[in-house]
């Protein structure tokens, strides 16, 4: 190793020096950066994810997003995006779709609807046949704040996971949650087990609740969206900038 004032490039000034200092100081921080949104610094997307029957070969869970923010999701609306523990597939979706359908090539007669180990799934479009609707679909991917207006900060879909595990004890939580909401900036943590939702019928006069339930917190950081240097990483997410 040549000491820093006889590099190749020729002595190198301490100032040159501070300044790539600052830059490699900045470019590690910025990988580094816990999702955080200064104009709303509480604010989060929460995935809950709503297991409803269990099926001989895995479950039908309700997956809603809320949209815990100060503003709203706008379109082209959300991408969600995870990977699969194991080797699940999806049979069918409704209220949602994934953007492919992946090798399901060792499927014969019924063929899921995704194959995939890291499947994508986009909203549908409103005018969406009612019968691929389910409550709080269908709105292109939009969710408005929470804050403004909390009968419409909910999208749901319901999936239909099999090889899965098909007990509380069997079953695995998917990893790495991605999210766009609509562009990149968004960090998801880890699925966490919680308490079983509980759903109120219309007239209030039974409560259900689902077999088994987590939850993601994704998070919004204006840094991860707009301010990372393209010289420190190449993002592919860049060209989806708002
Ligand atoms: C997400 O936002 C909701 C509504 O502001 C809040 O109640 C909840 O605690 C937040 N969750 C996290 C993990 O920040
Ligand atoms: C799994 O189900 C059993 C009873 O069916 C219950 O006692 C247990 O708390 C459940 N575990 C989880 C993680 O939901
Ligand atoms: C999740 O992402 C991390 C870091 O990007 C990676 O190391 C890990 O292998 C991923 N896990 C799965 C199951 O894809």
């Amino acid at each position: 190793m040549g000491s820093l004032s006889s590099s190749a490039f020729g002595p190198v000034k301490p100032s040159s020096f501070a300044v790539l200092l600052v830059l490699l100081l900045s470019c590690s921080s910025f990988s580094s950066t816990e999702a955080y949104d200064a104009l709303d610094p509480t604010g989060n997307i929460t995935i809950k994810w709503d297991i409803m029957s269990w099926t001989p070969d895995g479950y039908v869970a309700v997956v809603t997003m809320y949209n815990f923010q100060r503003r709203d999701i706008q379109a082209p609306g959300w991408t969600l995006g995870w990977t699969w523990a194991k080797k699940e597939v999806i049979w069918s979706m409704m209220g949602a779709q994934t953007t492919e359908q992946g090798d399901c090539s060792k499927f014969k007669g019924n063929i899921p609807h995704s194959c995939k180990k890291d499947p994508t799934v986009v909203d549908l479009l409103p005018g969406t046949p009612y019968n691929q609707q389910i409550a709080n679909c269908c709105k292109g991917g939009v969710i408005n704040s929470w804050f403004k207006d909390p009968g419409n900060a909910a999208s749901s879909f319901q999936v239909s996971v099999g090889a899965a595990g098909t007990t509380n004890k069997t079953v695995r939580v998917p990893r790495n949650f991605t999210l766009k909401a609509p562009g990149p900036g968004y960090t998801c943590g880890p699925a966490k087990i919680v308490r079983p939702s509980k759903f109120v019928t219309a007239n209030k006069r039974r409560v259900s609740q689902a077999l088994m339930t987590w939850n993601v917190i994704c998070t919004y950081s204006q840094l991860l969206a707009q301010k990372t240097p393209s010289s420190c990483v190449s993002d592919a997410n860049q060209e989806d900038a708002p």
